[in-house]
Parts: structure tokens; C-alpha cells; sequence
């Protein structure tokens, strides 16, 4: 099982080989808090997150090494497991550098990026408050659930009288992937999801599109990136009763191989000119693929790392399921540009908005710094 380093120059968890499960929580710090409190959440975090993700307890004494009198430091269920790949990434909401009521609550205000605002109401957005938005976040994932989900909960509980959980979101079975070996996972629609993702290895993509650069602002986020959450659930059972061949016009891909209906292989580039029998476009103008292609966006591309998840059912019957999706990039405007293109996608009538959130992902910390030490200079 792998292990990945907690420091470096960028936070774990972005470019890593997408692991099989997620647990996702996002925080809000309580009132009457102060930057230092902050700065020292932070730092606990920061320590207890580099221990995980080497596959340790929380602290030195731990789950069993402390006194029988006290409570212990770690809770326990991770003991005998291994790291399985976990990555702890952390990340700043708007409402963290200017509350609601425009406090300065943290002494961050005009650290704030420009860019981090909320994001605005795209059309057939139907977001529930308690799945979205939150001053901090923390992204696990591993490929046991078992210790994504101790980590949320060990982090969760350091956090205690300083920030709590909002609301959180369990995935599992990647809908992306980030290394050409990993093959291409698929989505609950049944069809291969993370073809066309930014790869660990293409430094240049990465530089222009995911990494925020040394000349961008503000300083401190130099390495970053910008996390966006969406939860998207799937209208499953109206999805299944439509035609394989829709299925595959609505996505602009074959459902067997994940080749784009122009022809060829899953990583053949589509050919948007083409043409199929009677002249129509092979690939229909408002399938997912064109409109979310970046030769139609000028360009744009995000590194996409989402997970399927099932909350159980409705009270109808129906499968509670869908995408959690999950997009890194430079900029939070790229993800805005993408999400205004898509609002004709043929996709629109199977799915639904229903969560939010934005976040600044500082760079990865340095051994002996903590995750934001940066915001504090
Ligand atoms: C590509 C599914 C939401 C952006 C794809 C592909 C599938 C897919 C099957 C083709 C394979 C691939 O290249 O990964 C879905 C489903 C969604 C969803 C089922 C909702 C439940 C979104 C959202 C965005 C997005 C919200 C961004 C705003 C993209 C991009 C591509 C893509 C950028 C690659 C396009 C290319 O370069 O060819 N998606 N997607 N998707 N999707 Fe989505």
C-alpha cells in the first residue's frame, strides 16, 4: 500500500494517483474565535495529518499509549491499518477572510484572493445550504474507507471549540484519474469518466492550468490551487430507461470504450467537424464532451477528481446518488466559464446542483511549517 508525504512543495491529495474512497468535510470556525486559535488549529492539524498520512496515530501516545484515566488521543479504528494512499489536503472558504457580517474576525481580510468569492447562482442550480460553502475544508482520500474516514473524524474532533463540521460527504469509486496508468473509472451513468483529465506528469498543463503562479496574486498562494465541490445528483432512474444510443449522444462518447462518437479509440481527440449518416455531427453540438472540450472554451482545462456517491434513497424510491465532483485549478474562474458553457449540455435534464463550494488551497507546507503558514507573515 503507498504512502504519500504530508509536505512538499504542493498540498497531497490534488495531483496524487486518485485513490478508491473520499470522506470530505467542510468547517466553520465558531464565534468568538482568533488568529491565534487559527494558526494554532492549523498547526495541530498539520501534525496530526502528516502522522496519518504515514499511516500513525494522531499523536504518540495514541489510540492505547496514553493513560487508562484519560480519554485517548486517537480514536482507534485505524489501528492495524496501513496509510492506503492517504492524502489530507486543506483549503480556506471566502467566508474564512471576511464572515458574513464583513468581521475581519482573523486579521485576513486583504489576504484574501481576489478570486475566492462565492461562486455565482448558475442556471438550474437547486444547492442545499447544508451541502455547501464552509470557512475551511479537508479533502481525505484513501484507498480503504475505513481511514478516510478516521482521519475526518481525528481531524474533526482536534478541531473541537475552535471550528466545526458544516456538512460532509462520503465517495467512493474514483470518477477520475491523474496518472496514465490508472485505468479509466466510470461514472454511475455507466460511462468512463477522467479521459480527458489533466495528468500528474504534464508539468506544463498543470503550470497553466491547475498550480497558481508565482506571478499570480496573492503571494502566499504560490504552489496553490483552487478547489471547487459540487454536488451533483443523477436522476438514475430516468437515465436508465433512455436509449443506449442517447445515452451516448447526450455525453458525445461511446459507453463500451469511452471513444468520442467520431471515431477511434478512448484517447483518440475528437473530431467535432466530423460528420455521421444523413450529414448530421457525429458528435452533437450540445453533448457534454463538446460543450466542456477546451477548443470551445478557449483553452480552458481543470484537473477533475471526483467520486461517485449513493446517500442511500428518497423517500419515492429512488436512488439518493450522483457525482461528487471535484475540479482543481488556477483559477476559480475557470471552473465559472466552464459551468456557464455547459448550461445548454443535453446532460442538464439527468442531473442537479445541489451542493456547493469553493476553497484557496495553500501550497504544501514545508517539515516543521503547518498548511497556511503562509497567510500568517
Ligand atoms: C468530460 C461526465 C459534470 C467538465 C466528461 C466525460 C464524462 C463526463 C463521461 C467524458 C470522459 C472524460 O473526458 O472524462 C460527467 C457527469 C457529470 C459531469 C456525469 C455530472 C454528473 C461536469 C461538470 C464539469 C465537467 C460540472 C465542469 C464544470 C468536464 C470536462 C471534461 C468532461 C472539462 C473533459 C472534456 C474534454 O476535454 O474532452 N464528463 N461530467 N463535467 N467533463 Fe464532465
Amino acid at each position: 500500500a503507498s504512502v504519500h508525504p504530508f509536505f512538499g512543495v504542493h498540498q497531497a491529495g490534488i495531483t496524487t494517483p486518485v485513490q478508491d474512497h473520499l470522506h470530505f468535510a467542510s468547517f466553520d470556525m465558531m464565534a468568538r474565535t482568533n488568529r491565534d486559535d487559527l494558526i494554532e488549529l492549523l498547526q495541530d492539524w498539520t501534525y496530526a495529518a502528516a502522522r496519518m498520512s504515514q499511516g500513525l496515530d494522531v499523536s504518540a501516545t495514541g489510540a492505547v499509549g496514553g493513560s487508562p484515566e484519560a480519554p485517548p488521543d486517537d480514536t482507534g479504528e485505524a489501528l492495524g491499518l496501513a496509510a492506503n494512499g492517504l492524502t489530507i489536503t486543506f483549503g480556506f472558504g471566502p467566508t474564512l477572510f471576511q464572515t458574513g457580517a464583513g468581521e475581519d474576525r482573523y486579521g485576513i481580510a486583504a489576504q484574501r484572493p481576489a478570486a475566492l468569492t462565492p461562486l455565482p447562482a448558475f442556471l438550474g442550480d437547486d444547492l442545499d445550504p447544508l451541502a455547501s460553502g464552509g470557512d475551511l475544508v479537508i479533502q481525505a482520500c484513501a484507498d480503504d474507507p475505513q481511514v478516510a474516514v478516521h482521519a475526518i473524524r481525528n481531524l474533526s474532533r482536534i478541531a473541537f471549540g475552535r471550528a466545526r463540521l458544516r456538512w460532509s460527504q462520503l465517495g467512493f469509486g474514483k470518477t477520475s484519474k491523474t496518472t496514465a496508468d490508472q485505468a479509466t473509472p466510470r461514472n454511475l451513468f455507466g460511462f468512463k469518466d477522467g479521459t480527458a483529465n489533466i495528468l500528474a506528469d504534464d508539468t506544463a498543463a498543470l503550470d497553466a492550468h491547475v498550480w497558481v503562479g508565482s506571478g499570480d496574486e496573492p503571494a502566499w498562494m504560490t504552489g496553490g490551487s483552487y478547489l471547487v465541490a459540487r454536488k451533483i445528483a443523477m436522476l438514475i432512474e430516468t437515465w436508465d430507461r433512455v436509449r443506449l444510443a442517447e445515452q451516448e449522444r447526450v455525453t458525445g462518447r461511446d459507453k463500451a470504450i469511452g471513444a468520442p462518437l467520431s471515431g477511434g479509440q478512448e484517447n483518440t481527440a475528437p473530431d467535432f467537424a466530423a460528420t455521421g449518416p444523413g450529414g448530421a455531427p457525429a458528435i452533437d453540438a450540445r453533448s457534454h464532451v463538446r460543450l466542456a472540450h477546451p477548443d470551445l472554451n478557449g483553452g480552458n482545462r481543470i484537473l477533475r477528481r471526483g467520486y461517485n456517491y449513493v446517500d442511500g434513497n428518497t423517500g419515492l424510491g429512488r436512488l439518493d446518488a450522483g457525482l461528487f465532483f471535484l475540479s482543481y485549478q488556477r483559477s476559480p474562474d475557470q471552473f465559472v466559464a466552464l459551468q456557464k458553457a455547459l448550461a445548454t449540455d443535453l446532460l442538464a435534464e439527468y442531473i442537479r446542483h445541489i451542493g456547493s463550494g469553493v476553497w484557496a488551497v495553500p501550497p504544501g507546507a514545508a517539515a516543521g511549517s503547518y498548511v497556511g503558514a503562509g497567510l500568517f507573515d
